[in-house]
């Protein structure tokens, strides 16, 4: 039977809701493992996996800011509702002009009942800041875009994690992820997800060789078990930083669909890697094969 996944109320581009059971079938955790997320964005991942103790964290401070507020109760799912209504009815009456007025008091005031509602109503659910750390996403333009139902489903979302927060120990922690992958102890798990090098297009998310260099680095450096999410191929190239940087990993693949568009014909095949320091059943030992030259280290 297919797994029932959780769907978070902040949506994130390259968010993994397709991964999380090819995710979840290769992590090696024992019940008192923290399950450490550097790169949490959406929290798709983690928030199904469900652990008991957990750190999740990110350098962009609204998603952080967002999920300590519902965990502290300053906002509940009720407050949401009431929040969405009523911005809804202005949005319906004010269409665009009000939701730039909203992105102007967000860039001011950082609300995140003002990040919630531009993340579901700008365009295409993306986050993205300019170079003053200022949400430039514009309008995503839809006809009673917060309906009843709508709102009924963001609630929900809301909700769900909400109840999750009373009976789990999670932390929402705004910092780089070195200083993440710092806090692992030998027991831990650590999950990255960090940007794809070349598709930059956030302030808080910038992402190049260096940075891959210094996260291979930080978790070499820790004792705990990890797992990271990358690219392996598409039908035009190949992901030449799974043979550098991270030779010395296993590897599952799995091949996924990104649609562009609705046809069929734009159904674009890329096959996800899983790179982890330990084996898991029927890994690729990246090092076991071809000898690479690389002069990164
Ligand atoms: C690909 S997204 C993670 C997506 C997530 N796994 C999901 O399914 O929604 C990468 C995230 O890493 C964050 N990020 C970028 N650079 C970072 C850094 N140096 N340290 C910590 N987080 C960073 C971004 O803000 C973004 O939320």
């Amino acid at each position: 039977m297919k797994e029932k996944i959780f769907v978070p109320p902040i949506k994130i581009q390259g968010i993994k809701t397709k991964l999380v059971s090819f995710i979840r079938e290769n992590i090696i955790m024992n019940k008192n493992s923290v399950w450490i997320e550097p790169f949490m964005g959406s929290g798709v991942v983690g928030f199904n996996i469900e652990p008991t103790y957990a750190i999740f964290a990110d350098t962009n401070p609204h998603i952080i800011n967002f999920y300590n507020q519902v965990k502290s109760g300053k906002i509940t799912p009720q407050i949401v509702r009431v929040f969405l209504n009523e911005e809804g009815k202005l949005l319906e009456e004010g269409d665009d002009k009000y939701y730039y007025i909203v992105r102007e008091r967000f860039n001011k005031n950082h609300d995140p009942l003002d990040f919630l509602f531009l993340n579901r109503s700008c365009f295409n659910g993306m986050i993205r800041f300019n170079k003053d750390y200022e949400f430039n996403v514009p309008y995503g333009h839809k006809p009673f875009r917060f309906s009843k139902a709508y709102i009924t489903k963001i609630v929900n979302q809301v909700e769900h994690i909400y109840l999750l927060l009373k009976m789990r120990s999670w932390e929402f922690v705004c910092q780089p992820f070195a200083n993440t992958i710092a806090m692992a102890k030998s027991d831990d798990f650590i999950y990255c997800d960090p940007p794809y090098i070349g598709r930059h297009v956030d302030y808080y998310d910038s992402w190049d060789e260096q940075s891959e260099l210094s996260l291979y680095n930080a978790l070499l450096e820790s004792k705990a078990n990890f797992m990271l999410s990358t690219w392996d191929h598409n039908d035009y190239r190949k992901n030449d930083y799974i043979a550098s940087i991270w030779r010395n990993c296993h590897k599952v693949t799995r091949e996924h669909f990104y649609h562009v568009g609705a046809k069929e014909r734009n159904r674009r095949p890329v096959i996800e890697a899983l790179l982890t320091n330990y084996e898991v059943e029927e890994c690729e030992n990246l090092s076991s094969g071809a000898e690479y030259q690389i002069s990164l280290f």
